[in-house]
């Protein structure tokens, strides 16, 4: 009797141990952050006009998510409104796990009105500023915030320690409401109205009317250093930005650290991230900080300029601040000499994988054009396509047809080319090439693990411009980009396949070419798109179908139960 409880003892003396060992070497930085998206409409006022906005848990911009390198994050998404509801988290790599990758009828059907789901992922192998926007129409308009993530414990940046840090969310605002404005420009064929404001975390600050307090500013101390996240969530501009008087020191893109460099301007497409420190080393005073569009084709320029105060403690608010200046609307050289500059960090700490032989080579061109349209306005429609190819928006997700092999939703047959080569970059191509009429959407399916080479390249059908591109499940290499047409013999030795820029999201110059790489380890159903809400709209995006690896370990994880249905 005595010995079976001493042994009793013996074991719980044992069991304490084992727990002990096992919290010291548990990974301290593992932890579950919860969060609640209440998606409600709110009475928001701006410009003088109130109207109705739908934001998460009333906020505009929404709530930001604060996760550490290694978090399991779960957001539970109540939709609360009359819209259907999806939500994407931008730059998030979702390893095998797309159920949580959010665009509407690409990785999920959205959730109605009245519903709940749960965005449920790990956070791996990323640290540094992200986003979540609404996925679905434009509602991103108002239904958007910051992502944070912080390295793990014990791991400082690799750069000095800021005193303080700060999310600078760049946006757009419409007067009236932007889904019906969306709705009205879809009937007549043309673009709906451009935006009233740029805003700065949802303020558009004193040029406006009525905006006096609609400002954001930013109290800072002399001598302290102080790191800017600043995110371009505008549904169609690409943007400057600058502080009167400062120096920006670059040392992150997309959640990638990069080597630092100063610039007194930073330019910024829609979907981008870009982490700024900033030492408040002049004499104390109120200073803008100012955003502007940023867009180098001869067609209207939306050039409203949103501003912010970078204020010194103790300075008084009669003070009126010095401007910035900016590069002119147009200054091509200064966009590329910007994205010349960046350059991934690339340390044993912080390797750039860059893939350095290539299995599969695409190449997309980008293309404007005007389909007939006898309801239309002008008798077209504007359309957009890749390689020829308007994609067609299915009506059951495309990742569930994909993980149920159900037949009939899409067809795996994207061309890895486009149908005719041309003089992509020469003069102004009026006439429209077809694009192909499906009514299935046509997905490019890449083999598991295979490294991929794309080449995107503007055309000038219709005009060119500049479009920044997204690809979800993934972070890429921008191995070179180049104005004109892409010269397969020779662009590819100018390649950087050292430290080329890793990133989610990156322009395509006016009438120019990127080449981007990156290994298809992450299979399910991965949307690309232009983060221009206006040529999304129109049809510039394609999904790619990569396939399960060997065994259950490298294939799609199984749906979660609460995947809303269709
Ligand atoms: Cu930030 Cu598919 O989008």
């Amino acid at each position: 009797m005595s010995s079976s409880s001493s042994s009793h003892y013996y074991l719980a003396y044992k069991c304490l141990i084992f727990i002990f060992l096992a919290i010291y070497f548990l990974p301290s930085h593992a932890a579950v952050k919860n969060y609640q998206f209440d998606i409600e409409v709110k009475n928001v006022s701006r410009l003088c006009h109130a109207k109705p906005i739908v934001t998460v848990n009333g906020m505009y911009p929404g709530p930001t998510i604060y996760a550490r390198e290694g978090d399991r994050v779960m957001i539970n998404v109540t939709n609360h409104a009359q819209y259907n509801m999806s939500i994407h988290w931008h730059g998030l790599k979702q390893y095998r796990n797309g159920w949580a990758d959010g665009p509407a009828y690409i990785t999920q059907c959205p959730i109605q009105t009245g519903n709940s789901y749960t965005y449920d992922f790990n956070v791996t192998g990323q640290r540094g500023t992200l986003w979540w926007h609404a996925h679905i129409s434009w509602l991103r308009a108002t239904v958007y915030g910051a992502i944070v993530i912080m390295p793990k414990e014990g791991t400082p940046y690799p750069f000095p320690q800021p005193h303080m840090e700060a999310n600078i969310i760049l946006g757009e605002w419409w007067n009236g409401d932007v889904e019906t404005i969306v709705k009205q420009g879809d009937q007549l064929g043309i673009p709906p109205n451009m935006s009233d404001a740029h805003t700065i975390n949802g303020k558009p600050g004193p040029l406006f009317p009525c905006s006096e307090k609609h400002t954001y500013a930013l109290e800072v101390e002399q001598g302290k250093t102080y790191l800017l996240r600043i995110i371009n969530a505008a549904l169609n501009d690409e943007l400057f930005i600058g502080i009167a008087g400062h120096t920006m020191t670059v040392v992150e893109i997309d959640a990638v650290y990069v080597k630092p460099f100063t610039t007194k301007t930073i330019l910024i497409a829609p979907g981008q991230t870009t982490n700024v420190l900033v030492r408040a080393d002049q004499i104390p005073n109120r200073y803008f900080m100012a955003t502007r569009t940023f867009m180098d084709v001869p067609i209207p320029v939306d050039n409203k300029t949103a501003t912010a105060i970078f204020q010194y403690k103790g300075i008084p608010n009669s003070v009126i601040p010095s401007f910035p200046q900016l590069p002119a609307p147009n200054d091509t050289l200064f966009a590329l000499s910007y994205n010349r500059k960046l350059r991934s960090l690339n340390t044993p700490q912080f390797p750039a994988k860059v893939p350095l032989k290539v299995d599969r080579k695409l190449f997309f061109t980008i293309g404007l054009g005007a389909n007939p349209c006898a309801t239309c306005l002008n008798g077209t429609r504007f359309t957009a396509s890749l390689n020829n190819i308007t994609f067609v928006m299915p009506k059951t997700a495309l990742l569930q047809a994909h993980y149920f092999n159900m037949s009939g939703v899409f067809h795996a047959d994207f061309p890895d080319k486009p149908p005719t080569a041309f003089n992509y970059t020469g003069a102004p191509l009026t006439a429209n090439l077809r694009t192909s009429l499906t009514t299935r959407p046509r997905l490019s399916k890449i083999a598991f693990n295979s490294t991929v080479e794309l080449v995107l390249q503007d055309t000038n059908l219709l005009s060119v411009e500049s479009h920044p591109f997204h690809l979800h499940g993934y972070n890429f290499f921008v191995v070179g980009t180049g104005v004109g047409n892409f010269d397969t013999l020779r662009d590819p030795a100018k390649f950087n396949l050292i430290d080329p820029p890793e990133r989610n999201t990156v322009g395509v110059p006016t009438g120019g070419w990127t080449a981007i790489r990156f290994r298809a380890d992450n299979p399910g159903v991965w949307f690309m798109h232009c983060h221009l809400e206006l040529h999304t709209g129109w049809g510039l995006k394609v999904a790619f179908e990569v396939e399960n690896g060997p065994g259950p370990e490298y294939s799609i994880l199984p749906p979660p139960k609460d995947l809303p249905p269709c």
